[in-house]
């Protein structure tokens, strides 16, 4: 069984006094919530604060990015390990946001996933096809690459820490969420492609998470797929109220 994940990518949202108090909002409203991993990723500048107000709560947190190198001269980076030392769990790696604007590629988010997952982190990696790939029919060909080279050179026993999140852009954002259907198909096609490449076994496992206006009211729908076994939500995670009814999808 895998357990589920909902995890909230804030953006370049909150300030450091706005992130205090949407997790403390948060936190009763999950109190109560069971099987399910929680994960909230602030900008930088506040996860340290926030992972001191988490601090028993069950929610983990995660950074939106990370650099490949353990330290150095490389201005304005993070490296894995400050991340770890701020309190990080996880880090997301490879959204479509720095691919698109600041010159992600493929290689860059295969450096990243390998040393998050050096330094003890759990990478959620991106990937995701345009409306202009999708309407070529190339959806399943583009996130083949994707995979294949952001995953690439990853031994078995790294496989339990990374996370798939599948987020087709032209649906992040926009309100309009990809059918159940659509994203199951594509869900499927990753979990066979993780299976020929990196065995059965660890294609089972991997949690391969939706995002792309994931919003309360559709949430349900899209976790009763068999393989969609969690959501990266933007928008509706800025608030508390949406964001817990999100991870309360079962409730
Ligand atoms: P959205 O963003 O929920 O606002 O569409 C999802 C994401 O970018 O991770």
């Amino acid at each position: 069984m895998r357990t589920p994940v909902i995890a909230g990518n804030w953006k370049l949202f909150k300030t450091i006094g706005e992130a205090v108090s949407m997790v403390n909002d948060l936190k009763p409203l999950v109190a109560a919530t069971q099987g399910v991993e929680i994960i909230v990723a602030p900008a930088f500048t506040a996860l340290s604060r926030v992972a001191d107000e988490l601090a028993g709560s069950g929610i983990l947190l995660a950074a939106q990015d990370c650099y490949w190198e353990e330290e150095g001269a490389f201005t304005g980076e993070v490296a894995p390990k400050m991340l770890k030392d701020a309190g990080c769990s996880h880090v997301i790696i490879g959204h479509s946001e720095r691919r698109q604007y600041f010159g992600e590629t493929d290689a860059t988010v295969n450096k990243k996933a390998k040393a998050a997952i050096k330094a003890g982190l759990t990478a959620i990696v991106c990937v995701g096809e345009t409306l202009t790939e999708r309407e070529a029919d190339e959806t399943f060909a583009v996130l083949e690459t994707q995979l294949l080279g952001g995953l690439e050179g990853l031994v078995p026993e790294a496989f339990s820490k990374v996370i798939i999140a599948y987020e087709p852009v032209w649906a992040i954002g926009t309100g309009k969420t990809a059918s159940e259907t659509q994203a199951q198909e594509v869900h499927a096609f990753i979990r066979s492609l993780m299976a020929r490449c990196f065995g059965q076994g660890n294609a089972e496992s991997m949690r391969i998470l939706y995002g792309g206006s994931v919003k309360p009211d559709n949430v349900k729908g899209l976790m009763a797929q068999p393989d969609i076994d969690g959501a990266l939500v933007g928008g509706a995670s800025l608030q508390a109220a949406s964001f817990a009814a999100i991870a309360n999808f079962a409730g």
